[in-house]
């Protein structure tokens, strides 16, 4: 009865994994977007100001070179704020570590060396090289695409940083933004400072090395694994010695990120290699307990992998195949991969292995354990750590699956699939040892309507709230719950179920990813509430990076308008922030793991979809249904803490 596919695996693992950027739906041409946006008006080396007295303006002032001791020196470029419309300075594609090329490919980063003369960083620099996730199969667009003009490389180990001031005794607080994007794709030039930059903070947006140059582990000195995680800490180092001389303070370092890049936030924080660079975390739809973030398990895909690159397979000599590997043309280790994943498609094989943050027996270790076990230590030095999810986190995987899988095979009118099969798939994809289906049965409790199981229309809205429990929510209140054990400091969580004009008339809702247009600006004109919740949310950020604390008492700069008091996150109550507008403050964040089907989401999805309505204000009926939606949020039913509990259990012996 349970022979589920391997497509479907796949589709989901994958598409959860594709950082959003903005609701769109499946069904239109790659070029023409719901919201009026054609990926051209998302290019990553987009930072003017859209009026030409801005442009004007910002053309009036000059970015002052920047002298670095013992490296170089920068020329940077000029921008304006998106509110303040105050001179941002940027300095990009600077360069923190020696091209990973030759025998560094694989390893860890060596710090760059020094350069002559002054260095051009007013264009950004090479990007990584990248899989076209969206391409590799089939899917749609959902992010801004490299343009043509970027040349992909290995040379790619370089960071922007944006400042208000030029000034090494500014000291003003840093904040390192790690771009997502399945460990595969992604560049600095994503992270626009525009919004951010209003406040008073050093911006950093650091590249690391994707896919298989950056998390091949074959478990030997030459392919030790997480070579882009110890791209960041570089980063971080680079940041320490030099931040200094763009204003920032070195000993206030913040590290977040989105995504796959949150999951690096989440798993650096753990590391003992950060545990004097970083003060705090901020990691926003992803993290290290989440199932797609840490591989235990990746000699099998590394040798495939291997395999697949015509560089031996497992009976050769291991020295043989990593001399091999690290001959390899770039773009024919990035073709074996895909062919890799081509065949682990129909292997029923998770797509995220020989790609991603894995469990290490050589090289710079940075997990010396499993994260939990690390974040249950006693030893372990707890910093500040605020984290969230958005509303519908589930609905892009599982759209993907409909239109990709599901629909063609017809299986979402296959009753006898949808009662027996679906809870199973989903369950799959998480790696979960379920043989006696107590998951699945709890699963089935918690998050379906029983009655009308068999009916997908019926069971859309479980399925939401499923994937995007077990992919991103549950893991998410377990780390806020695991840091707070270990008391002061605090964590923070939050949920962003805030459904703007760009998500409203979504079938996807609030998905992953519709948070961060509200921080980093991509040509998008907020308006109304939207522009509230993008103001509140720059200043919370700006808050927690400032003063370890998103909204601190009485402190002159630091009032959040109509926001409450953000309290820490504790076992006992649950308290969480709900970002919607106005924002509030709300107790049983379990609640949010059944948000879907409580909200009837996919009932009034239809329903705003087909009168496409939308008021002055720019919030629809579905939006105000939307937005009181945690109100209902109550103590998480026996089944659902079941759920949870067999989960993290499960995790911790049988992660995948
Ligand atoms: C540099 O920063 C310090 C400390 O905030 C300030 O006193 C000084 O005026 C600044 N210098 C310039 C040239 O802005
Ligand atoms: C429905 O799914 C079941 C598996 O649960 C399968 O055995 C059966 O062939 C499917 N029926 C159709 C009509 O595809």
């Amino acid at each position: 009865m349970r022979t589920p596919s391997s497509l479907p695996l796949l589709l989901l693992a994958l598409a959860a994994l594709v950082p959003a950027g903005r609701g769109r739906t499946l069904q239109d041409p790659v070029d023409v977007d719901v919201d009026g946006h054609s990926p051209t008006q998302l290019d990553a080396t987009r930072y003017e100001v859209g009026d030409e007295e801005a442009a004007a303006a910002a053309e009036a002032v000059t970015a002052p070179d920047v002298s670095l001791p013992g490296l170089g020196s920068l020329s940077g470029t000029v921008t304006l704020s998106d509110q303040k419309r105050r001179p941002i300075y940027s300095y990009l594609g600077v360069p923190f570590a020696e091209p990973p090329v030759g025998d560094l490919r694989f390893v860890a980063p060596v710090p760059k060396k020094p350069w002559t003369g002054v260095r051009d960083a007013s264009t950004p620099g090479n990007i990584c090289m990248q899989v076209d996730a969206s391409s590799l199969l089939g899917l749609r667009a959902r992010r801004p695409r490299a343009s043509a003009a970027q040349t992909q490389s290995e040379d790619c180990l370089v960071l922007d940083v944006h400042t208000p001031q030029v000034n090494s005794s500014a000291k003003l607080p840093v904040l390192v933004f790690v771009h997502g994007g399945s460990f595969l794709t992604g560049w600095a030039g994503e992270k626009n400072p525009q919004g951010l930059l209003d406040h008073d903070m050093v911006l950093v947006s650091p590249q690391y090395r994707l896919g298989p140059l950056g998390f091949l582990n074959l478990q030997t000195e030459g392919v030790p694994g997480n070579a882009g995680l110890l791209d960041i800490v570089e980063a971080l180092r680079w940041v320490r010695d030099n931040i200094e001389h763009f204003g920032g303070d070195p000993s206030r370092v913040t590290l977040g990120g989105h995504s796959a890049g949150a999951a690096v936030t989440s798993l650096l924080y753990l590391s003992p290699l950060t545990k004097d660079l970083v003060q705090a975390a901020m990691p926003m739809s992803g993290s290290a307990l989440a199932f797609w973030a840490w591989d235990r398990k990746p000699e099998q895909a590394a040798s495939d992998i291997t395999q697949a690159a015509l560089c031996g397979g497992p009976g050769q000599a291991l020295d043989a195949r990593v001399q091999c590997l690290k001959k390899l043309p770039a773009k024919r280790l990035i073709s074996s991969y895909i062919l890799f994943i081509l065949k682990a498609m129909q292997g029923g094989h998770l797509i995220m292995s020989g790609s991603c943050p894995s469990v290490q027996q050589a090289g710079v270790v940075v997990l010396p354990d499993l994260p939990e076990n690390v974040l249950s230590s006693p030893d372990f030095t707890a910093r500040p750590y605020l984290t969230g999810i958005t509303k519908h986190e589930g609905t892009f995987p599982l759209e993907v699956a409909e239109q990709y899988y599901f629909g063609p095979s017809k299986l979402t009118n296959n009753a006898t699939y949808l009662r027996n099969d679906l809870i199973h798939v989903v369950l799959q994809i998480i790696g979960l040892d379920d043989p006696a289906s107590y998951v699945a049965d709890a699963s089935l409790q918690a998050f379906m309507d029983l009655s009308t199981l068999g009916d997908f229309a019926a069971m859309r809205d479980g399925v939401i709230d499923l994937v995007g429990a077990f992919g991103f929510k549950s893991p998410a209140r377990r780390i806020a719950q695991l840091v707070s054990d270990h008391g002061q400091p605090s964590s923070y969580l939050y949920a962003f179920n805030h459904n703007g004009a760009l998500t409203q008339n979504s079938p996807q809702g609030v998905s992953h990813g519709a948070d961060q247009p509200y921080i980093f600006p991509d040509g998008t004109t907020w308006q109304g509430a939207d522009l509230r919740v993008a103001l509140t949310l720059r200043q919370l950020i700006a808050n927690f990076v400032t003063y370890l604390n998103p909204t601190p008492a009485d402190v002159e700069g630091a009032a959040v308008a109509n926001t409450p008091t953000w309290a820490p996150y504790a076992r006992d109550s649950e308290r969480y922030l709900e970002l919607v507008w106005p924002p509030a403050g709300r107790q049983w964040f379990g609640g949010q793991l059944t948000v879907a089907r409580r909200d009837q989401f996919s009932e009034g999805g239809a329903a705003a979809s087909s009168t496409g309505t939308s008021t002055s204000t720019g919030t629809s009926s579905r939006n105000q249904k939307a937005d009181t939606g945690g109100a209902a949020a109550s103590a998480p039913s026996a089944a659902l803490a079941a759920v949870v509990l067999a989960l993290t259990l499960a995790l911790r012996g049988n992660g995948v």
